[in-house]
């Protein structure tokens, strides 16, 4: 039985270590010496391992351009595992068994020759630790190598084997709407539809996934998930951080593309959509798809009214944006974005679903918070009703991932006075452990081949073909006055005034 430090059991654990484990495969991580295999990847796939969630077998191809040694490639990757891992590989002989299926493939994107060799290596691994041809491709390069890589494994017909063979897609798909498109035809004549995986890692946090069953697996909140009791949603999406030692990405994306055209909009749609007919993944795809088709384009005047850009200049010890490495000094990229977006369908038809995202704002904190509408009819004293604002519900993405209710209660004693109080639901009180990695989740399921939280084409290009029109907008409009927000503060001064203007205002931390 589960129990936590203090040896207590924990009735909500119980279970919790039920899971499929994946066919034997290997796993080939193009881009292997990269930043994002160092520090999500490998760190995810010790961590799989060490939870008894790896097949037997399963092996890791890292596959980079630079000159290294399967030793040199296995120490690095302890070095990672090392320092972003839960379980660290020092604390047992986890690590030398983990590694000896680590392989290391020195070869230039371009060149056939490095995918034929490529082949090759396969044919070894599978004959000696029994992976049967089950083969997952993972693009962590920089994407403008993504097709070219697809199109030499169809060329060295390394899509087609005697198991199965898929590919992971990361982050930027595209960069507006006709690269997304054209990337996607790019990627379709070597591999189908079902067999592409486009990672977004929000849909792997546990909170997200939460959201659907939060919906659709309690009876109580469907029936007043709608425009008669939800006056307005807000999707906050803040992090502490600035670009780090991304500049060079940052300066060609900004928040809109980086944060807003993926995550935040898979946020909405998951908000927004209907109940699936199941889990299965296409019915999934299907009403988030619906949900992002009936958000309402962005005109130019929609554009100047209801989104408000900024960029953070600097702060308490901190750099602005525009001193940060690898960005341009007058560079017009933002780091924040508010926008409004409305969902013009049945349920949600005036109901405006407020989104905010920005980097080196005051504190960091991702959450879904459904507004409700005020009560109908004022029975308590009106002083008393003042001093309460209308329920809210909170999900809580992250950190102190939870469930948060805020509702009015009367105030002990004589009086009909109200106060505010609340419910409050926390992962890791409930089930003892905060919720684990996105990628862990995302690894396991690809291995799987349950695309259920990756993005479907479709979806891809109608979330582009959202945004597209605001880049293309900004691109030739005076250049913005900015910085116009500290590194540190809430964001810029006009995205209060822009819901102050309808009576309402951003949630604090
Ligand atoms: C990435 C963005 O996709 O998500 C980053 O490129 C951002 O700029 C990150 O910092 C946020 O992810 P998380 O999991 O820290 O909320």
């Amino acid at each position: 039985m589960l129990t936590d430090e203090k040896s207590k059991v924990i009735p909500l654990r119980v279970g919790m270590t039920t899971h499929r484990v994946p066919d034997p495969g290997v796993l080939v991580i193009f881009g292997a010496t990269g930043d994002l295999t160092h520090r999500k990847l490998m760190p995810a796939l010790f961590d799989l391992f060490c939870d008894g969630k790896l097949p037997q077998g399963f092996s890791v191809v890292g596959f980079a351009r630079r000159e290294k040694s399967n030793e040199q490639f296995r120490g690095e990757m302890r070095a990672a595992a090392d320092e972003f891992a839960r379980n660290k590989p020092g604390d047992s002989d986890r690590w030398d068994e983990f590694s000896q299926g680590l392989y290391y493939h020195r070869a230039e994107f371009h060149e056939s020759q490095g995918y034929a060799s490529l082949g090759e290596l396969l044919k070894q691994i599978d004959a000696a630790r029994g992976t049967r041809g089950n083969r997952l491709f993972y693009l962590a390069t920089a994407p403008e190598y993504y097709a070219l890589i697809v199109q030499q494994l169809g060329a060295a017909d390394l899509c087609k084997s005697s198991g199965w063979t898929r590919v992971i897609v990361e982050k930027p798909f595209g960069r507006d709407l006709a690269s997304a498109h054209e990337l996607n035809m790019q990627l379709l004549p070597t591999f189908n539809e079902p067999q592409i995986y486009r990672i977004d890692h929000y849909l792997g946090k546990e909170t997200v996934q939460n959201v659907m069953a939060f919906r659709f697996g309690n009876t109580i909140f469907e029936p007043i998930w709608n425009r008669n009791y939800i006056d307005h949603v807000q999707i906050t999406a803040a992090e502490s951080v600035g670009v780090e030692d991304r500049g060079g990405y940052y300066d060609k994306a900004g928040a809109l593309r980086d944060m807003v055209q993926s995550h935040l909009l898979q946020l909405v749609s998951l908000t927004a959509m209907e109940p699936p007919v199941s889990f299965d993944s296409n019915a999934v795809h299907d009403e988030k798809v619906k949900v992002l088709r009936a958000i309402r384009p962005f005109t130019p005047e929609r554009i100047e009214r209801d989104i408000v850009r900024g960029q953070y200049g600097r702060g308490k010890s901190m750099l602005g944006y525009r001193e940060e490495p690898r960005v341009d000094p007058n560079s017009s990229t933002e780091t924040y974005v508010a926008l409004k977006l409305n969902i013009d369908n049945w349920r949600w038809a005036g109901v405006p679903f407020c989104v905010r995202t920005g980097k080196r704002l005051q504190k960091r904190f991702t959450e879904i918070a459904i507004q409700f509408r005020a009560v109908p009819h004022p029975l308590f004293a009106r002083e008393a009703l003042q001093t309460v604002n209308p329920n809210a519900l909170a999900l809580r993405i992250q950190p102190d991932e939870g469930i948060h209710l805020r509702f009015a209660a009367k105030r002990p004693g004589q009086t009909t006075e109200l106060r505010e109080v609340k419910m409050d639901f926390y992962y890791k009180t409930a089930f003892g452990s905060a919720p684990g990695e996105a990628y862990e989740t995302l690894l396991i399921d690809a291995m799987r081949g349950d695309s259920t939280l990756f993005n479907r084409k479709d979806e891809v290009e109608i979330a582009w073909s959202l945004i597209t029109p605001v880049l293309e907008y900004w691109a030739n409009a005076p250049a913005p006055n900015f910085p116009n927000y500290a590194a540190g503060a809430w964001g810029p001064e006009a995205a209060d005034t822009f819901l102050q203007s309808e009576g309402r205002e951003w949630r604090a931390a």
